[in-house]
């Protein structure tokens, strides 16, 4: 039996239903913060639970760049910051990691010395104006290719000021590139929000010993060096949505994600679940290290088609691919809207979706900021393009299972690597195939 391929093609050939009782691991957003911050700190960070996978990689990497070890530790990952942050020695590859490059941007901006933060493909084609003008306001030296549109990003550190920033689209990534930036500048900075994205930066902040004021959509800090501490990472909704959609859409279904992380800001996804009719049950709601989380069970039942629009979108943006996928199997409409962040993720993920799942039978309308989907359908095998994009990859391994037994051929996986690279074993575990379970 061999082991799933982790780069090139993949022929998906799965059947349902998916049955049992896993961990996903570690949240992408929180594991990132716990390298950068343990960075800036005046003493040691010590993190459980840390996503191991390349986007952490990229910021683990940097941090080292910068001055700080991290080394393992038993099972935890011990972040030492150094006296001062340094100035990098060459390039700092962030790989395919949005977040890694905004808010390394937003540091860098108080840190003496020239930075140059880059990517791959995809993140080469990401937007970094939004992150560039706000700096530029606090005083940064800035810039960046095609005008300052996109990566490569060029940091000339030195003093900031605070500001107040009042931003056109919520952005979790944003905010926390300007906080940080504010953790260097003279006076007070603000960011208000049209929408409240994820507060996992305000949490582990305070949590770190940092004062962080929030008061409705404004959250401001002042200049501080947060102490270290500990942290525990929970597992990440993001990863679990392929099993929770799943499960949800397909009969016979139901899957439990033990220690899983459920801040209000990241779980707009049991909302809509519970809104299409689906079976949620939360149990041992705790919260560890400033963050909640609990055991969640979705159970299959008969879905409904809703409406996924305003407040909630950044409450699930990074799971709106594989809802996109449970959705062709709710009776009647799916509407999502005010989602136009979806087309700058790690690819332009309305485009993507709204392309692959047509041609494999879905009957979806698609828009500028989102999309309706008519269902039940059955979808039928296809070809995908991965587009460097993991959730693009893991989503369409996801159709499958509603693809009658026709396989889906990935043209890369290695994609996966980047959020969750046990993804495919964990898919062979739930739905009772033997490892390996991607060629026939
Ligand atoms: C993230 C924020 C989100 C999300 C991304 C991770 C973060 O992006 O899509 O995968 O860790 O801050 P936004 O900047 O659009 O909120």
């Amino acid at each position: 039996m061999s082991a799933a391929p982790t780069s090139g093609p993949l022929t998906c050939r799965r059947a349902g239903p998916l049955r049992g009782a896993i961990e996903v691991p570690g949240d992408k957003s929180i594991s990132h913060r716990s390298l950068l911050f343990g960075a800036l700190s005046t003493g040691e960070t010590r993190v459980t639970g840390l996503l191991d996978a390349e986007d952490v990689h990229s910021t683990r990497q940097a941090v080292e760049a910068l001055g700080a070890t991290v080394r393992a530790e038993g099972g935890e990952v011990v972040v030492t910051p150094p006296a001062t942050l340094r100035e990098p020695g060459d390039v700092i590859d962030c790989g395919n990691s949005g977040t890694s490059l905004r808010l390394l941007t937003g540091v860098l901006s108080g840190v003496p010395g020239l930075s140059v933060l880059t990517g791959d493909a995809s993140l080469r084609r990401r937007p970094v104006r939004r992150v560039i003008d706000p700096l530029r306001v606090m005083g940064a030296n800035l810039s960046a290719r095609d005008g300052d549109r996109l990566p490569p990003v060029v940091v000339r550190g030195g003093p900031l000021r605070g500001a107040r920033h009042v931003l056109p689209v919520a952005s979790a990534q944003v905010k926390s590139a300007i906080l940080l930036a504010g953790l260097f500048a003279e006076g007070e900075t603000s960011v208000v929000e049209p929408e409240k994205s994820r507060d996992h930066t305000e949490r582990m902040l305070r949590g770190m010993g940092v004062p962080v004021r929030v008061s409705g959509l404004e959250v401001s800090v002042s200049a501080a060096r947060p102490a270290g501490g500990r942290v525990d990472v929970p597992g990440d909704i993001s990863s679990a949505a392929f099993f929770l959609c799943g499960a949800a859409a397909l009969p016979g279904s139901e899957v439990t994600v033990r220690n899983l992380g459920v801040n209000e800001t990241r779980t707009g996804l049991l909302d809509v679940l519970r809104a299409m009719g689906a079976d949620v049950r939360l149990e041992h709601l705790r919260e560890v290290a400033g963050e909640p989380r609990a055991d969640v069970t979705v159970r299959a039942d008969r879905l409904e088609g809703t409406e996924i629009r305003g407040a909630t979108i950044p409450r699930l943006i990074d799971e709106l691919p594989v809802v996109m996928v449970m959705a062709t199997q709710a009776r009647g409409r799916t509407v999502i809207r005010d989602a136009k962040e979806l087309r700058v993720k790690e690819s332009d993920r309305l485009a993507a979706m709204g392309e692959t799942l047509a041609r494999a039978g879905a009957r979806i309308e698609l828009y500028d900021d989102g999309c309706a989907i008519d269902g039940p359908t059955p979808l039928r095998g296809v070809e995908v393009r991965t587009r460097l994009d993991h959730r693009i990859a893991m989503s369409m391994a996801v159709a499958q299972l509603f693809c009658g037994g026709e396989p889906v051929v990935l043209d890369d996986v290695a994609c996966v690597a980047t959020s969750f690279p046990s993804f495919f074993r964990l898919l062979d575990q739930v739905s009772g195939r033997a490892p390996g379970g991607g060629a026939p």
